[in-house]
Formats: C-alpha cells, sequence, structure tokens
C-alpha cells in the first residue's frame, strides 16, 4: 500500500489537534504531539474503542470509554485496563501533506490470500 495521504500540514498545524481516517476499513489517526507527527490505530486494544476524542495530554491519549492511557508516539500501554501496545505508523511529510506509511497492513493481507492450487 505505501505511503497514503492522510491530511494536509496546515489541518494538523497546533499541537494536539489530530485527524481520524478510514482507510481499507482501518480507523487511523495522525497527531501532532508538540510540533512532531505520529498515527497510531484509532482502536483501543482492551475493548475496541475508538480512542480519539479521547483526552490529548502531550503525547499521552487516554481511551474515553474506560480509561486505558497509551503513548501516541510509541503506542506503548501506559495505565489499564489495556494491556496490549496499539499498532503505529512511521508518519512522513511530503510537500504539504502528512502521509503514512501502510505497507506492513499491505503485506499482510497478501500473504492471507495465499492459494495453494495455483498451478
Ligand atoms: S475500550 Fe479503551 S479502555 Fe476499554
Amino acid at each position: 500500500m505505501g505511503w497514503i495521504t492522510v491530511a494536509k500540514v496546515e489541518e494538523l498545524k497546533e499541537p494536539g489537534s489530530y485527524k481520524a481516517v478510514e482507510i481499507d476499513e482501518e480507523r487511523i489517526a495522525v497527531f501532532n504531539v508538540e510540533g512532531r507527527y505520529y498515527a497510531i490505530q484509532d482502536v483501543c486494544t482492551h475493548d475496541g474503542g475508538i480512542l480519539t476524542g479521547g483526552e490529548v495530554h502531550g503525547k499521552v491519549i487516554t481511551c474515553p470509554r474506560h480509561g486505558a492511557q497509551f503513548d501516541l508516539t510509541t503506542g506503548a500501554v501506559l495505565r489499564m485496563p489495556a494491556v496490549e501496545p496499539i499498532q503505529t505508523y512511521p508518519v512522513r511529510i511530503q510537500g504539504d501533506e502528512v502521509q503514512v506509511l501502510l505497507e506492513a497492513e499491505a503485506e499482510a493481507g497478501a500473504g492471507a490470500e495465499g492459494d495453494e492450487d495455483e498451478l
């Protein structure tokens, strides 16, 4: 899948701002954390809650459902009840666009589709 444009730099200019998008049924959110951009899968690993809309303080987001906290820069769990980290994605700026790398997802998809009776 490669690099996908998810926002214009202008939309995420303010530290603390974010944008959530859906790409191939995956919810992805990009955050401006103190002037740098980080992308996560916008799904809490505790019980599948949507993370965006939860409070963000610096690099910490709090799940609005039961209060689990995650580090937006690494995906690490900072507070229960979640125990699994959230997925993060590389982010780059191309011109005035914020792009997210979704390559690993594409590879996983291709592998899962493998069919043994090719010939
Ligand atoms: S769904 Fe996020 S803490 Fe429960």
